[in-house]
């Protein structure tokens, strides 16, 4: 499947959106979701001014935003919850106008903000729902609401029958979550999907999410207020301010690094630092000076080191372990066939830094 439109570039309303190289990417990138200059007015409002933007098939797309600025309004025009009053939306090659509602929404999963269990429906029958729509046998279906239940952390011998005034909000997330992925659909829309769950709770469903997302290829578009699940989680990154204006569309990297706008540098303002340790990679150019000369290995000897291409932050670790030892100021520096090619301080931290978030620099 790819964008048929010729010439037409999908990032062009968004000005700000930083390096034409994200629009130059997408002709390489099968597109899923194309939003072609849609726009939603309610009465004396209008909620989406001027939207285009293309999902990639297989991204994990994170929509980042303040409140009221138009993100779910945007996912449930995906799915014709909402029919926009301008504009068009193309799924792989069909406007979704064309296309049953019902028939949609079989095809596009879809977890509610504030999720949207059906009160009379136990939880394996309402993750059982597409499954029973589609006409699978008990078993089948018994099995994959199972299977689903275990991977949201929920035991289905403890949950699978009980109602969902019976949960704690974070649970009712989980089952809506599991509802979602019941029959692999290819396209994932997720409105707030783990707000309501704990913090531990949270970062193993954003794990475990990451990785099935991954390895089913499925496409997401995912709106969240949490700038620090969207940098984990996203392939790419879309920060929308009023009227779901395009701020930025880049990686994670890319966004914390390099923030286009002052709606995205005060997004991701505080703790950029720590974001950045998290997000930003060693590599040759941040390395200390090595003494040149001869074709040896650079500094020898023992001690810790930490592998080209390492995260940041795990060099601050090793480089903190390290601070007791003998002239322990840096860390040994391997690369991927384990061959010792210089050393790394905090010094190299700064440099990698400084390398991220210099006005210009390489694609983060
Ligand atoms: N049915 C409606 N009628 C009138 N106005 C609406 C309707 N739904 C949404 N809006 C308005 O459209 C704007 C965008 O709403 P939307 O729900 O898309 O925001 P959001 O970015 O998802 O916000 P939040 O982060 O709070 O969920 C808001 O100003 C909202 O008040
Ligand atoms: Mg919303």
């Amino acid at each position: 499947m790819t964008t048929s439109v010729p010439g037409a570039d999908p990032t062009a309303s968004a000005p700000t959106s930083g390096p034409t190289s994200v629009a130059a990417a997408d002709e390489a990138h099968a597109v899923a979701i194309r939003f072609d200059s849609v726009r939603k007015e309610y009465a004396g409002s209008v909620a989406v001014d001027d939207l285009s933007l293309a999902v990639r098939e297989g991204e994990l797309l994170v929509l980042v935003g303040a409140s009221g600025c138009g993100k779910s309004t945007t996912l449930r025009m995906a799915n014709r919850l909402v029919e926009p009053t301008a504009g068009r939306i193309v799924l792989g090659d069909e406007d979704v106008t064309d296309v049953d509602p019902v028939a949609l929404r079989r095809r596009i999963g879809y977890v509610i903000q504030n999720v949207g269990l059906f009160p009379h429906r136990t939880v394996a029958q309402n993750v059982a729902t597409v499954p029973s729509l589609l006409g699978w046998d008990r078993r089948r279906t018994r099995d994959r609401v199972a299977e689903l239940l275990t991977l949201v952390g929920l035991e289905p011998a403890r949950y699978a029958r009980r109602w969902p005034h019976e949960l704690s909000g974070g649970e009712r997330q989980r089952v809506g979550v599991a509802r979602a992925l019941a029959t692999d659909p290819p396209v994932l829309l997720m409105d707030e999907p783990f707000g309501a769950v704990d913090p531990v709770g949270r970062a193993r469903l954003q794990q475990e999410f990451s990785r099935l997302q991954r390895d089913l290829g499925t496409t997401v578009m995912m709106v969240t207020h949490d700038i620090d699940e969207a940098v984990r989680m996203a392939d790419r990154v879309v920060v929308l301010s009023r009227g779901a204006r395009v701020e930025q569309l880049a990686s994670p990297l890319e966004v914390v690094a390099r923030p286009a706008t002052g709606t995205v540098a005060d997004l991701v303002g505080r703790g950029r630092t720590a974001r950045l340790l998290a997000l930003g990679r060693l590599e040759p150019t941040d390395l200390d000076d090595a003494p040149r000369g001869d074709d040896g290995p650079g500094p020898g000897g023992a001690g810790p080191t930490v592998r080209l291409g390492a995260e940041l932050g795990d060099v601050v670790t090793a480089l903190t372990a390290a601070v007791d030892a003998p002239g322990g100021t840096s860390v040994g520096v391997l690369d991927e066939s384990g061959r010792r090619v210089g050393t790394a301080s905090a010094a190299s931290v700064v440099r990698a830094l400084h390398r991220l978030t210099a006005a210009g620099g390489g694609p983060a």
